[in-house]
């Protein structure tokens, strides 16, 4: 309510003075404060989650307070993968990871783990290491008791394993597919799952929003797991789309509603909507307008999915997201613009959430 009326005195200063736009700048988060994201998603029972960048989380506080204001679900970009958690073989590091998951604690929110496995974020000590598949498997082992277990009861939901088949559904070439076999995969999901029973299992790809051949190669990899009874409860779905690439609604929520025929949960894991490379010509704000059409488009197929019970955003502010290291070129992928200000994208987000 206090914090109503300090928004409410601070707009009126606005519009009666003409305050200018540079000293209102400390108004986030976010902007006016008067609801955010997360209170609007816990009425509806849908978590709203972010990757969160060590780099300003480490240094900004004001990422942080628009990070706790507006998310109940934290995900490190970066801090719980393999290299990073696991960078000698007798060594952890779990130092940032951790100072993530007591962040999320003090502010209420959840936490997804993200990833135990991928072909990527192998460290120097595992690829050059000329490792038996017995040792192999024994380090895969002890790696998911080791992290899985540092953390149980502080994850909602681990991506046990991260884009691992390809569009024909073939298992892709790792380290691990090369050394132990297609059965690591079952493997790690039966480790996850004895060294924290309440997590939630997920396998998380991208590519698979839509109908074709990724989304079917994906269908059929889920479910030949739960034929081997192994412990997986969703899919993770990235859904890094374009202004030109985005999934048609009925397709993506066709795609959930077949899984959740499986009887498996779906999260959005990785949002983000680049605004370049699109044929969408015109001003910048004609192509934030576009963006946050589909947000808002893809939110609401998954609010309006019984089985989709997460929507997480690849960063949130676009002073800091990951499309340089994914292009090779800058972008303005996310729903806060560079001074936290919202955009089409986090008005077209809040309205799904306040329609019934
Ligand atoms: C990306 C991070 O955003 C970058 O900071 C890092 O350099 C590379 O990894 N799919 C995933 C994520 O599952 O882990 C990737 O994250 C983005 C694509």
């Amino acid at each position: 309510m206090k914090r109503f009326f300090v928004a409410l005195i601070l707009a009126m200063l606005v519009s009666a003075c003409g305050i200018s736009e540079a000293t209102t700048r400390q108004m986030t988060p976010t902007e006016l404060g008067l609801s955010s994201l997360r209170t609007l998603a816990q009425n509806r029972g849908i978590s709203i989650g972010t990757a969160v960048d060590v780099k300003p989380f480490r240094k900004e506080p004001l990422y942080n307070s628009v990070l706790a204001h507006e998310f109940n679900l934290l995900v490190p970009e970066n801090q719980m993968k393999f290299a990073l958690l696991h960078p000698e073989r007798d060594t952890y590091d779990f130092k940032d990871a951790d100072a993530m998951v007591a962040f999320a604690k003090a502010n209420d929110m959840q936490v997804r783990g993200h990833t135990l496995l991928w072909h990527l974020s192998v460290p120097r000590w595992l690829s050059e290491g000329n490792f038996t598949r017995d040792e192999l498997m024994d380090i895969l082992r002890d790696h998911i008791y080791t992290v899985v277990g540092h953390y149980r009861g502080s994850i909602i939901a681990w991506d046990v394993l991260n884009e691992a088949i390809d569009a024909n559904g073939y298992i892709k070439d790792s380290i691990w597919q090369r050394v132990i076999g297609p059965e690591y995969i079952d493997l790690a999901f039966r480790w996850a799952h004895e060294a924290d029973p309440q997590a939630r299992l997920f396998y998380n790809d991208y590519g698979a929003e839509r109908r074709g051949q990724k989304a079917d190669a994906l269908y059929n990899f889920v479910k030949g797991m739960l034929e081997r009874g192994v412990p997986i409860n969703g899919v993770g779905l990235q859904m890094h789309v374009g202004l030109t690439a985005s999934p048609d609604p009925q397709e993506f929520a066709d795609n959930l509603k077949r899984l959740a025929a499986l009887g498996l949960d779906v999260d959005i894991t990785e949002m983000d909507v680049l605004i370049q490379n699109s044929k969408v010509k015109g001003s910048l704000e004609k192509k934030f307008a576009e963006q946050g059409r589909l947000y808002g488009e893809n939110f609401q197929v998954c609010v309006s999915a019984p089985n989709c019970k997460a929507f997480v955003i690849w960063g949130f502010t676009d002073k800091y997201n990951w499309a340089v290291s994914f292009t090779g070129r800058p972008d303005k992928p996310l729903i806060l613009d560079e001074s936290y200000r919202p955009k089409p994208a986090y008005n077209a987000l809040l309205k799904v959430l306040s329609e019934k």
